[in-house]
């Protein structure tokens, strides 16, 4: 059925060089990483090309944390999906909350990325999530249906099912605070019914939804063991190669 995946986005960490040892040292572990298991690396831009020779051949798959919302031409300091997949990369995360923060991308935006994403042949790890001030007035049902609603419900059947969707509440992202295995299997579930309504059950059966917000070896096998949780965007853990592969190891198989 839908795959089994961890995703470790290294997010504004390690210059070149120790990018380059914390891939060497994943994948020294790599035969630890149990069989159906999808594990994916995301390093910065700069580090793609590079870890891309170093992986390559390896049980470990490569994405970007981010591209342009155009195709090429005069958008100086912006990086294209073309150029993404060039290096040899087959994923990319769109929409992250520190994005939609820091960098005002709005659902409009994360549609004109997802879409070039998917003209070059990349897989959109598609984040949504709700804030604390959101969740704490009941809110966050809703505001995840919107994300999903104006962006990637945009899509025909045949793109969405290209997609894989990350609940990430921003009230869990780096604050050590991880929703419990019921919230987020709560959420995970709601995404799944919508896929339902907008696509078809088996959309909703394919689709990989992963949990992401102070993920950990220590709290990875309670999430994983939800019915709806798929796998996990892992930040701080992805940082340790070791906590890392151990997350992979945490799923019920
Ligand atoms: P942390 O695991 O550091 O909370 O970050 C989660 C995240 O934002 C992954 O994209």
């Amino acid at each position: 059925m839908r795959p089994k995946i961890v995703a470790g986005n290294w997010k504004m960490n390690n210059d070149l060089q120790q990018g380059r040892e914390l891939a060497e040292s994943i994948k020294a572990l790599q035969g630890e990483i149990p069989e159906p298991v999808n594990v994916i690396v995301a390093p910065p831009f700069i580090h793609l090309a590079d870890i891309g020779r170093t992986i390559a051949d390896t049980r470990l798959k490569l994405a970007a944390q981010n591209c342009a919302t155009e195709e090429k031409g005069a958008f100086t300091g912006e990086v294209s999906a073309e150029m993404v997949r060039s290096t040899g990369a087959q994923y990319v995360i769109i929409g992250h909350s520190e994005r939609r923060s820091y960098y005002q991308e709005t659902d409009q935006v994360v549609y004109q990325k997802i879409e070039q994403a998917l003209r070059n042949d990349l897989f959109p790890i598609v984040c949504v999530g709700e804030k604390l001030e959101q969740r704490e007035a009941d809110q966050y049902f809703s505001v995840v249906a919107e994300q999903l609603e104006k962006s990637v419900f945009q899509l025909s059947a045949e793109d969405f099912g290209r997609i894989i969707i990350a609940y990430e509440p921003v009230w869990a992202i780096g604050t050590g605070k991880t929703a419990t295995p019921d919230q987020a299997q709560q959420m995970h579930r709601f995404i799944r019914e919508k896929i339902e309504e907008n696509y078809s059950s088996k959309a909703a059966n394919n689709t990989a939804i992963l949990y992401g917000g102070s993920c950990k070896p220590s709290n990875a096998e309670d999430l994983f063991a939800q019915p709806d949780i798929d796998g996990g965007l892992i930040g701080g853990a992805s940082l340790k190669s070791r906590d890392f592969i151990q997350i992979s190891q945490s799923f019920t198989l």
